[in-house]
């Protein structure tokens, strides 16, 4: 049979170039690869759901809850759809799958950016698989948005309105922009049809292609090696390779994955549709994004209300400010690291987080940063409100901690690493001025 194929396919030939492909044996290198499965559960789980779900605005009876012939109780197509799926047998169970999954994903991402910025894996030559790979990071984030407005319930129906105000808050285009991501005013008819081509199609295209494009990278550059790696073969790959020995590995990582899960999209639901109900001109109170877009929530609350008139009719508001100026500053950090690291070329080894003191101070402090912006965007009130009620003054303190607490982060991690080296120095030093005294006054054999 193999050779059947391979006199019409050369398969063979595939053979030298990807399945011998070697892959350094640690768990920090499962990091990419819990990402990658979460998309292929995402995937499978995202085709089974489109199969039942209705992506249209249009209002039907509930028939879950008529109402009374005077007055039917109407919903979204799309909201009534998702109480269908959840009716079906596994039905809710896909649904918080998916979700589950579309979070693992996400954190799976950062937690293995994290894992490449500490390491240095981002330096020359892998600058371009790093910046690809934040492109992949930020379209599995916009994927997942897209994602969670489907079901349209109050919920999805107030995030739009959110996002759309955001995107009509652009300078001179935002409101023809807003019209044209969601195929007119709000709220429109073309709202739900429209993000639901984002959301299976144009997202999901855009996302393959970038991992696509990282993982033909990274075979053709090869991983960074552990540092076990050096003692034990010098500048040589060393690692276990795809065809056969990783492919288990990989397979029983998928399995795990996928069993983590079923475990918690089991016992613990996510984002249930009849909690929030169907759209309603009654707000939600406080309304919140997902975990990892909590920061851009912080921003808008750090930016103090204002609106300043442009030139030619534009105006630049404090939504605008918050929501895409300040956010593009972390991005754009991001983006820059490799060209702000001057440390020198990494062609082999996956470097030591504590030989580059600054480097992970840098990253400790950026870390501060978004996670006391993403504290300021879940409850601004929690960290100002009994010091100061007025909201003036509550800005004020955010402003504060958001810089503060990178700061104070930036040199504690400084003092500990370099702490630390200096004890460690201290020790080796005094284990080499031991053995020389052993050295000495050891009787001679001879
Ligand atoms: C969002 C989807 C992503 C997927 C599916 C993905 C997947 C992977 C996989 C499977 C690997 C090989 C195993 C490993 O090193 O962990 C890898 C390596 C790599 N990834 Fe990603 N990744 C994603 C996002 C990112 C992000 C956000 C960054 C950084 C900004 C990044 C930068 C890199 C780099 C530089 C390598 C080579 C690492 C090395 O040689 O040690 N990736 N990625």
């Amino acid at each position: 049979m193999n050779q059947w194929l391979d006199e019409r396919l050369h398969l063979s030939r595939l053979n030298d170039k990807f399945l011998r492909k070697a892959f350094p044996v640690h768990h920090s290198f499962f990091l990419g690869e819990i990402t990658l499965f979460a998309l292929v559960i995402l995937i499978l789980t995202g085709i089974l759901l489109a199969l039942s779900f209705e992506p249209s605005n249009t209002l039907v009876v509930n028939s879950f809850d008529p109402g009374t012939a005077a007055k039917p109780n109407m919903v979204p197509a799309a909201y009534h759809s998702a109480l269908k799926i959840n009716a079906m047998p596994f039905g809710d169970m896909l649904r918080r799958i998916h979700h589950w999954c579309a979070n693992i994903m996400v954190a799976a991402a950062i937690i293995h950016m994290m894992r490449i910025y500490f390491t240095g894996a981002f330096k020359k030559p892998r600058e371009i698989n790093w910046w690809i790979g934040i492109l992949a990071l930020i379209f599995s984030v916009l994927t997942a948005v897209t994602g969670y407005i489907l079901p349209y319930d109050n919920y999805a129906y107030n995030t739009v309105k959110v996002v759309y105000g955001i995107v009509a808050s652009v300078p001179w285009v935002g409101p023809w922009l807003a019209q044209a991501a969601f195929a007119g005013n709000f709220p429109g008819d073309g709202i739900i049809p429209r993000i639901y081509g984002y959301h299976i199609m144009l997202l999901p295209m855009i996302l393959l292609g970038t991992v696509g494009a990282h993982m033909l990278l990274m075979i053709k550059q090869k991983h960074t090696q552990p540092q076990y790696a050096k003692r034990i073969a010098y500048k040589k790959i060393v690692g276990v390779p795809l065809s056969t020995q990783q492919t288990p590995i990989m397979i029983l990582l998928a399995l795990l994955l996928a069993g983590i899960v079923m475990l918690f999209a089991a016992f613990i639901p996510v984002h249930p549709v009849e909690f929030f109900g169907p759209p309603s001109t009654v707000p939600i109170n406080n309304i919140k994004p997902d975990w990892y877009l909590l920061w851009v929530f912080g921003a808008l609350a750090i930016i103090p209300s204002l609106e300043i008139h442009l030139p030619a009719g534009g105006l630049l508001t404090s939504e605008f400010i918050g929501a895409m100026l300040f956010p593009a500053i972390p991005i754009g950090l991001m983006f820059l690291v490799p060209l702000l690291d001057r440390s020198k070329e990494n062609l082999y080894y996956a470097e030591n987080p504590t030989d580059h003191p600054k480097r992970l101070a840098w990253g400790v402090a950026f870390l501060a940063f978004m996670l006391v912006l993403s504290l300021a965007g879940y409850k601004p009130d929690l960290i100002s409100a009994h010091v100061l009620p007025d909201g003036t003054a509550a800005n004020t303190i955010l402003w504060i901690l958001v810089f503060v607490v990178p700061i104070v982060s930036y040199f504690l991690t400084l003092a500990i690493v370099r702490g630390i080296a200096a004890l460690r120095a201290a020790d080796e030093r005094e284990k080499a001025a031991h053995a020389l005294d052993h050295g000495q006054s050891s009787p001679s054999h001879d």
